[in-house]
């Protein structure tokens, strides 16, 4: 086990102990990198499928977070800090801004593969932290993190954590290959990474930043609508202005359903997507219903919000 609770200190942050890993954690590790490796070559977005290639994160086993720091130091700047699990948002928001990504070090039971309610290692380092080296992408998390603070200063965190949803955890962006995945929730979850691209049901909208700030979000099954960006300079133009009028504005019009489409919304349409009856039989793969991974912290997010 790592992270024992003694370990805690003032800011979360605890040691991996990369060596006190089992045989059977790095045996899930591979289990579930194999599986997304598979689904993701042609699935998720380039700058993702690079990012794993220039850290080396591969199916040997759950990675050491000092060497991953130190090549996204060199890269962007960033660095991972390992913590136990949640942390608080201003804790959270707080390391963003200076360009340290909280990862978890556990990872789920081999009877948990599909389902996990919190982010684990597999989760945080194989969905979030490929893009962080992406020199846009880590403009725009450390910007989101300065945003976190200001926003939960304002009393909006529950506007700006629909952004993070939306984006961060379940972003689709259009190539000139077609429709790819950034976001991690969609990353780490074998299910949701086929049904967001090849089912007909979702809604897939262009991004429009009030409008997604207006959406409210299931964190209990797939979504019902994803945001489609066009690049990642996109997503961090769209959002440098001061979000301060703008919350006021979006708190004074109603909330979106998370199934609903309204007038102004641009449907993103890719050429055809494959009929209900083909979609999840690529690689014999069933889909499952269950949440993807990572929703947790923004459920915590919005409920501390609630309070
Ligand atoms: N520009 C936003 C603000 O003024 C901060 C932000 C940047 C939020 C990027 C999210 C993402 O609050
Ligand atoms: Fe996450």
């Amino acid at each position: 086990m790592t992270g024992a609770p003694q370990d805690f200190t003032s800011d979360f942050s605890i040691e991996q102990n990369w060596p006190d890993y089992t045989g059977e954690e790095h045996a899930i590790w591979r289990l579930l990198f194999e599986r997304q490796q598979r689904l993701l070559v042609d699935r998720a977005c380039q700058e993702f499928l690079d990012g794993l290639d220039a850290l080396g994160v591969a199916a040997d086993g759950i990675p050491d977070f000092h060497r991953l720091s130190d090549l996204l130091d060199a890269a962007t700047g960033w660095r991972i800090v390992a913590v136990p699990g949640l942390v608080p948002d201003d804790v959270f928001f707080a390391y963003l801004a200076r360009r340290r990504f909280p990862s978890t070090c556990f990872i789920r039971r081999r009877d948990q593969l599909d389902y996990l309610q919190e982010p684990d290692v597999f989760h945080d380092i194989c969905g979030h932290v490929p893009l962080l080296m992406n020199p846009v992408f880590a403009d725009y998390m450390q910007a989101y993190g300065e945003g976190g603070l200001k926003a939960l200063g304002l009393g909006h965190l529950q506007h700006l954590a629909r952004l993070y949803w939306y984006t961060v955890e379940f972003g689709l962006i259009a190539t000139q290959q077609g429709l790819r995945i950034y976001g991690s929730g969609i990353l780490s979850s074998a299910g949701e990474s086929v049904y967001c691209l090849e089912d007909p049901r979702p809604n897939r909208i262009r991004f429009d930043l009030r409008r997604v700030m207006r959406t409210r979000y299931r964190i209990d099954d797939f979504q019902q609508t994803y945001f489609v960006i066009d690049d990642f300079q996109q997503l961090f133009d769209a959002t440098r202005p001061d979000f301060e009028p703008m919350y006021r504005e979006i708190a004074a019009q109603p909330d979106i359903e998370p199934d609903v489409l309204i007038q102004s919304d641009r449907k993103f349409e890719p050429s055809c997507f494959p009929g209900p009856a083909d979609c999840g039989q690529k690689n014999g793969l069933q889909l499952d219903r269950s949440p993807s991974l990572g929703r947790k912290r923004l459920e915590d997010v919005r409920q501390h919000h609630n309070q």
